[in-house]
């Protein structure tokens, strides 16, 4: 497999549906920014030859969970949990305020939430259905770490494993709910389902806002992780909120999980199959969410496959600038990196010497020994 794959966006434009509405946004910005121990995390600058500057959004202090996953799945299960105490006729309007003091506890114990997790979404969820006092049953694919498990289990959730990849977990999570009568707090939506996912993006965009307001000038160019495109598409809507139409964003994807470059590249919703096995466990994601779709399609400048053999190097290169940054953490820096290094691609991105480029950097070290283990120089490089 070659080193670059970059597709651009032959549709771009402003996309035609709203798909995250400024009023949730507010609503949910305000809350996220209620709960103790809210702060910004920390906008890096980046010592990187080349573009006029390079900031590295380090989202690995967020809330102690490590990622910036802990702004969408905790918020979305709040909504779950409030409007199913409104439906049972418990509390009208309920805030996170009050379910974190136990005011309903009796109530919000007969609720479970659930999903499907490569790991920081399921953490991320498991800590809000904790705080928000609800049971939680956390849905692994086998591929997911010991570690990340047990940062799960830590909130309480229970784990189940399932046989097949990221997307037959989503599956699985979603036949048990309707068995069940649990509740699915997803961060992809499929068609029928996308209230909780633009929950869990509206949360996302906070991490994107104070990014960019941080930032000394407008950036130029955007790097960021695609998964299942949720946090991408966030950024996105973000971007076009503060900045305009200006900035380029660029999504990072492995290139054995890269949903969303192929999707651009046929300019259609494509999906990718087998065991998306990457070493990059955020990023395994084979279906694009629908909703982030319909804002990528024409938001998106252009998307990058790259392959897991750069992910440990631009551990340790952001190691060495002081940033502890995760597996999944990278994909943009690594984006960024080969884009600039190769002329044809510098070109078809307009990266230049005035270019300011904003990279998320959306996780830490989320399982500690992995980390330990991919930043040791012995560790094996793969393609
Ligand atoms: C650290 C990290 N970065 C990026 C992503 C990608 O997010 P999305 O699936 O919304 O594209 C994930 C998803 O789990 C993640 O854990």
């Amino acid at each position: 497999m070659t080193d670059l794959r970059l597709v651009l966006n032959r549709n771009p434009g402003t996309p035609g549906l709203i798909t995250l509405p400024e009023g949730g946004y507010r609503r949910a910005r305000a809350e996220i920014m209620s709960w103790p121990g809210y702060a910004p995390t920390p906008l890096r600058p980046l010592a990187f030859a080349g573009p006029a500057s390079v900031h590295y959004k380090d989202e690995g202090s967020r809330f102690g969970l490590g990622s910036f996953k802990a702004l969408g799945g905790a918020y979305a299960a709040l909504k779950v949990i409030t409007a199913e105490l409104a439906r049972r006729g418990v509390a009208n309007n309920a805030t996170g305020a009050a379910l974190e003091a136990g005011e309903f506890r009796e109530a919000t114990r007969q609720i479970t939430v659930t999903c499907a997790t490569d790991g920081n979404h399921g953490r991320s969820v498991a800590w809000g259905a904790q705080r928000f006092g609800a049971r939680c049953v956390i849905f692994v694919h086998h591929n997911v770490s010991q570690g990340r498990r047990d940062a799960i289990a830590r909130y309480g959730a229970e784990i189940r494993e399932v046989t097949g990849n990221y997307d037959d977990s989503v599956r699985a999570a979603q036949e048990t709910a309707q068995a069940e009568g649990w509740f699915v707090i997803s961060d992809t939506s499929y068609p029928g389902y996308t209230e909780p996912p633009r929950d869990v993006m509206q949360g996302y965009r906070l991490m994107a806002e104070e990014a960019i307001g941080a930032m000394p000038a407008p950036p130029t160019h955007v790097f960021v992780p695609g998964g299942v495109g949720g946090v991408a598409a966030a950024v996105a809507v973000q971007l076009r909120a503060m900045c305009g139409a200006g900035p380029r964003l660029v999504i990072a994807e492995p290139e054995r999980a890269a949903c969303l470059t192929d999707s651009l590249e046929a300019g259609a919703f494509t999906t990718v199959g087998g065991d998306l096995d990457t070493v990059m466990a955020g990023l395994a994601c084979g279906e694009p969410s629908l909703l982030a779709w319909q804002e990528l399609e024409r938001s998106a400048f252009a998307s990058m496959a790259l392959p897991d053999s750069k992910v440990p190097g631009a551990m340790r290169a952001l190691a060495a600038q002081a940033i502890e940054a995760g597996e999944s953490a990278v994909a943009g820096y690594i984006a960024l990196e080969t884009a600039w290094s190769d002329p044809s691609a510098r070109q078809a991105l307009g990266l230049d010497a005035e270019s300011r480029a904003l990279i998320f950097g959306t996780e830490g070290a989320t399982d500690p020994e992995l980390y330990k283990l991919m930043l040791s120089p012995n560790f094996p490089s793969r393609d």
